[in-house]
């Protein structure tokens, strides 16, 4: 099964924006779609149908195969039940495109705890839900494809997006511990930063900016990271406008003290201990 012929891929907030250009690329590289969205609006407030309904038309108008599904993935049962529509009407899950997103910015100064919890909830907890809800099926069936979406707001921070900063950087500390207990399943786990013109951005960057960032640009690297060639795991990638670039963490060379060193050698070993020339990957020591 080369690609992503006959794979049942699952892509979360599809209704709109980048999810809608992975579910049609997929679908119109063979893939069965599942088409979730709970249809709200930037806020994750409200809820409906439409969304959702409206790429399943599109998809099907072009010859490919979708269904819809409207759970929250911010629940554990809607992201069963959302699995569960997988397997009811395609009888397996072969990958989840944990993409569906929400906003709430604001300064930290001015952080409400809703505001906080809500955005987890979404972009984190939701990225676990879906996961856990399809992880036996992968398991089982020795192949499973987990793209997660992440941010440039996560790897290096942006004003007023604490709350949506440390979900989306949460969401790489999770596809990295599943990179390594779902290698011997030919589990991949993997994340994708887009740079994107949707409704999440329709007010963030300037328009001549905006220009040139067609959610198209991004779908196909969504698309062979879900694929069974694609191999990698671990693997974070920034995307959009054209460009597609490798984000990893560095180590430098690590300054060492017999013992226990005072806080002035500390300080007084804060130049050496900073400096990254000659970093290398890093890798967990106690891993
Ligand atoms: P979008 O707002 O167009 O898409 C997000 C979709 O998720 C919406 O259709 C929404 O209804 C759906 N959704 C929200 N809460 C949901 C829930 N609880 N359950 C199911 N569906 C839900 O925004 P966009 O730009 O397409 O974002 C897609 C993903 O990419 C998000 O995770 C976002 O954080 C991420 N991202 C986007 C960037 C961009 O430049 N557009 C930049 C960095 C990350």
């Amino acid at each position: 099964m080369p690609g992503v012929t006959d794979r049942v891929v699952v892509v979360t907030g599809a209704g709109g924006g980048l999810g809608r250009e992975y579910a049609k690329l997929l679908a119109s590289e063979g893939a069965l779609v599942v088409v979730n969205d709970l249809g709200g609006a930037r806020d994750g407030s409200g809820a409906g149908t439409a969304m959702a309904d409206a790429v399943v038309a599109e998809i099907r108008a072009a010859g490919g195969t979708a269904v819809a599904n409207y759970d929250s993935v911010a629940t554990e049962e809607g992201a069963q039940a959302l699995i569960k529509t997988a397997l009811d009407n395609f009888g397996a899950v072969h990958g989840v495109v944990n993409n569906a997103g929400i906003l709430r910015d604001t300064s930290f100064h001015k952080m409400t705890t809703e505001q906080w919890n809500a955005v987890q909830q979404v972009h984190l907890s939701g990225g676990y839900h879906v996961t856990r809800a399809a992880w036996p099926h992968f398991r089982e069936q020795g192949f499973g494809r987990v793209v997660v979406a992440t941010s440039t707001s996560g790897l290096y921070g942006n004003f007023g997006q604490a709350n949506y900063g440390a979900a989306k950087l949460g969401l790489v500390g999770l596809i990295n511990t599943l990179a390594i207990e779902g290698r011997k399943y030919d589990i991949t786990a993997n994340a994708v930063a887009p740079l994107a013109s949707t409704r999440m951005t329709a007010d963030i960057a300037p328009a001549e900016v905006l220009e040139q960032l067609d959610p198209a640009h991004v779908a196909p690297v969504v698309g062979y990271l879900v694929s069974e060639e694609c191999a990698d795991t671990a693997t974070v990638l920034v995307v959009g406008g054209g460009s597609v670039q490798r984000v990893q963490l560095f180590a430098n060379k690590p300054v060492l003290f017999a013992q226990p060193p005072t806080i002035d050698e500390v300080a007084a070993n804060w130049d050496r201990i900073t400096d990254m020339s000659g970093a290398e990957p890093g890798r967990n020591p106690l891993g």
